[in-house]
């Protein structure tokens, strides 16, 4: 039997604030390839998503003294992340308000004021107009408000993380975050101090929508596939513990790793229950990467005892913990997804070192730092380019317009598979699609809700 699909009119533009149907293209099992490639859905993104939800925005180990300042974006917005004299955090717009040239061409640095490079206005980094070059060529009063940066007006941290977001109804950012809290405290407290400072950054860029990359975050489903090279590598060399991902070898469904959807579009994948509970336990799993043994080696000579829970700070935590719209953290790495137009995205994974907080020693932590940024050599490498070939991938065969849906329904509709707890969340088998179907109902909560958004400056 031959099944032909008539072909009808593609989803109607409504105009305004509605643009679309959102019932239409985002339903309980699938969604519409147009809020993948549409332009128009892209911008109404860059307000109602990044702008109207908590966006990850930079760590404040990255700023960590008065004055200092790093260049990040808000959606498309170009920001300049400042802690003020006063120690404050604000994100400023990198955008002179006299012609709106962006105003810091830096990646980051230290300063009390930022000078436009192009007619010369400089302004305080509390964002306030200190001064214009010739004034007396202006008849109004320049110390009008309207005249200091743009900058987003809430600004908060939950332990370390900063977060920004225009819309002035949002929850507070450590309610937003809810349940994932939890997870976050978790992956930090395995660190000395519960801390880690930010270090330098693996970047990628691909063709490809941003929400390709959140949609894959938490797909246990695509491993054994997409990662299988990845996967044969690590295995090569592992004896009687299988390294790396090797626990999606064979029927992932059954491990005892699990996701959960904890709300508001976050959600993470849990793969610590697969671990062996012992110290060198965490170690034993990272991937292999060159000279391994030797350092191994070398921490049992130098710290004896000692080593292998050592080891164990320098692997990677099998979690992915993944905060609606751009923030994850798996292994060791905090990766961040910035939107750079309807087809192209930035993922940049920036490696985390612990901190000396007195229990291990200056030259230990030094020890443990050099080896943890080793482990940028295993997923953040070798598995990264595989996820992102399949999102330029994707990008390209939703290019085909007739062919209208894109399914998501693992695990749907299978009675006892997928269960909502007391609290709320969602629990589902490691490789069901349950987590995007619910951060779909968050996007399309987003996308329709008429928002409360501002921007501030300062008096
Ligand atoms: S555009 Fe900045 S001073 Fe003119
Ligand atoms: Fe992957």
């Amino acid at each position: 039997m031959t099944v032909l699909e008539k072909i009808g009119p593609q989803p109607a533009r409504l105009g305004g604030t509605a643009l679309y149907d959102w019932d239409y293209l985002v339903q309980e099992d699938r969604a519409h390839r147009l809020i993948y490639t549409d332009p128009a859905i892209f911008e109404a993104e860059m307000t109602h998503i990044f702008g109207g939800t908590w966006t990850y925005i930079a760590h404040e180990s990255e700023i960590p003294h008065v004055n200092d300042f790093i260049t990040r974006r808000l959606g498309l917005r170009p920001l300049i992340v400042v802690r003020d004299g006063e120690g404050k955090v604000r994100a400023l717009y990198n955008r002179c308000t006299h012609r709106g040239t962006t105003l810091c061409r830096w990646d980051k640095g230290n300063a009390k004021s930022f000078q436009c490079p192009y007619h010369g206005w400089n302004f305080l980094n509390t964002g306030k107009l200190r001064g214009v070059p010739w004034p007396d060529g202006y008849a109004g009063d320049m110390h009008d408000p309207k005249y200091n940066l743009a900058q987003v007006p809430r600004v908060e941290s939950y332990r370390g993380f900063i977060f920004g977001t225009l819309n002035l109804d949002a929850l507070p950012l450590k309610e937003h975050l809810g349940a994932i809290a939890t997870v976050i405290d978790e992956w930090l407290d395995r660190n000395p101090g519960g801390k880690v400072v930010v270090c330098e950054a693996n970047r990628f860029r691909y063709k490809g929508n941003w929400k390709l990359a959140y949609d894959n975050s938490c797909d246990g489903y695509h491993v054994a596939y997409s990662h299988r090279s990845l996967l044969e590598t690590e295995n090569r060399f592992a004896g009687e513990n299988a390294k790396g991902m090797a626990y999606y070898r064979n029927s992932p469904d059954t491990q005892p790793m699990y996701m959960r959807y904890t709300g508001h579009g976050n959600h993470f994948k849990d793969k610590r229950p697969n671990l062996e509970k012992r110290p060198g336990g965490l170690w034993a799993l990272e991937s292999a990467h060159p000279g391994m043994e030797h350092y191994e080696a070398e921490f049992s000579k130098r710290y004896g005892d000692r080593a292998l829970s050592m080891l164990d700070l320098a692997g990677s935590e099998p979690v992915n913990i993944n905060v609606f719209p751009n923030f994850s953290l798996l292994g060791n790495h905090i990766q961040v997804f910035e939107p750079v137009s309807v087809d192209e995205t930035n993922a940049t994974w920036y490696g985390t070192m612990i901190v000396d907080d007195g229990s291990l020693g200056e030259d230990a932590v030094r020890d443990i730092n050099s080896l943890r940024m080793r482990t940028q050599e295993g997923f953040p490498n070798f598995g990264e380019v595989d996820d992102i070939a399949n999102f330029e991938q994707i990008q390209k065969g939703l290019l085909a317009v007739e062919d209208e849906w894109v399914y998501m329904n693992r695990g749907f509709d299978i009675p006892g598979r997928v269960k909502t707890h007391e609290d709320g969340s969602i629990t589902a088998p490691a490789t069901d699609e349950a987590f995007m179907r619910e951060h779909f109902k968050e996007w399309k909560r987003l996308i329709q809700t008429k928002q409360n958004l501002a921007i501030r400056r300062e008096p």
